[in-house]
């Protein structure tokens, strides 16, 4: 069906004319997982009704790796200390499990989207370092093991890097960060390696290309390394917009971590056509920023298969534009290669043009 719809509108886009078409309708029976399948794989992330009906056809079109959008996430998998709830995950490995689809598992730790219980005790005061760093490890320890062999990379820990100019403060002060100090990291790329030894494992974090914040995670990255942490690569979220990032802070930021002998991967990529977060009202999504935003698609994507030695992956925040969690009431981001009608936008034909 969508692919159909797709052979009729790049039709369409040739003018009618009848030339280029042989070449261009072999090209809709491709999906973007296909143009990109000697280069690396094409996620995206989905919560489990992403998997029904036209969005599920879509996404075995075109992708060939899954990330839960938060069914994984602490919260939500571990809403109690004795409670796990599997079924929301289970559901989303067991689809990319029938597609022949990788899954990345988002995410170990992180201090959002995490039950309040884990830092607190009966009594509702801030547990000590000893039971923090005890309940994390049971909590890594079982959802590794849940899913070992059947997820291949983990997201072990996101966001723990503080955005700050001054160069002197380098972590955020999370939960863990103030119960645990710094050493709680080194700890969960252990506890993630011994429940999978398979499994690939990510530090992800968005702002990596801003030189300050690069430069923290790179001084973080490097201290882990060299005490020997089993950290084996880097993920750039990649939540972007239509004037950021510059392509030669992209550049630097790919090749700085990969300096460091670690694979990268764009693990939530969206171009949005707001630059500040906060902006509630709808701009609309107008010729102007039609086109900056494909500029950056094709800058980015140039780059990303000019890197393949070291990019590992690519994967979207979410499916189509209808269902970003970038839209907010009036607010509506266009971040994706998929418009409202799940229709590829001119920015798809430009990322699978090389
Ligand atoms: C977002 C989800 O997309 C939303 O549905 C949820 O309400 C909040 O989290 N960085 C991350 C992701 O690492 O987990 C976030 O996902 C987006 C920012």
């Amino acid at each position: 069906m969508v692919v159909i719809t797709t052979a009729i509108m790049l039709i369409n886009s040739c003018g009618g004319t009848g030339k280029n078409n042989a070449a261009n309708e072999a090209d809709t029976l491709k999906g973007l997982k296909d143009f990109y399948k000697d280069y690396f794989p094409i996620g995206v992330a989905v919560a489990p009704n992403s998997l029904e009906g036209a969005q599920a056809e879509l996404i075995k079109e075109h992708f060939n790796s899954l990330t839960p959008e938060n069914t994984m996430k602490p919260g939500p998998i571990h809403p109690e200390e004795n409670r796990y709830f599997w079924d929301d995950a289970d559901k989303i490995v067991d689809f990319a499990q029938a597609n022949g689809m990788k899954v990345r598992g988002h995410t170990l730790c992180w201090h959002s989207q995490t039950g309040a219980w884990m830092f607190k005790d009966s009594q509702g005061n801030q547990v000590t370092k000893e039971i923090a760093l005890a309940r994390l490890k049971e909590h890594i320890t079982q959802v590794v093991t849940r899913y070992k062999g059947k997820v291949y990379a983990w997201d072990v820990l996101n966001e723990a890097i503080v955005d700050d100019e001054d160069t002197a403060k380098i972590y955020r002060e999370t939960p863990w960060y103030k119960i645990c100090g710094e050493e709680y990291i080194a700890d969960i790329y252990q506890w993630a390696h011994e429940a999978d030894p398979n499994a690939v494992l990510f530090y992800n974090d968005y702002n990596t290309e801003d030189p300050v914040k690069r430069d923290k995670i790179y001084y973080m990255l490097k201290k882990l390394l060299d005490a020997g942490v089993p950290v084996n690569a880097v993920g750039l979220q990649g939540h972007w917009n239509i004037t950021n990032p510059t392509e030669q802070n992209l550049r630097d930021a790919i090749d700085k971590f990969s300096s460091l002998g670690l694979k990268v991967q764009i693990t939530e990529l969206d171009v949005s056509i707001y630059t500040s977060r906060s902006d509630t009202v709808n701009m609309g999504f107008t010729p102007e920023r039609e086109k900056k935003q494909i500029d950056l698609y094709k800058m980015a994507f140039k780059m990303f298969r000019e890197k393949k030695d070291v990019i590992t992956g690519v994967t979207f925040w979410n499916v189509y534009d209808g269902r970003s969690w970038l839209n907010r009431g009036n607010r509506k981001a266009y971040p994706l290669l998929f418009d409202e009608n799940l229709k590829p936008k001119k920015a798809y034909w430009e990322v699978v043009k090389f």
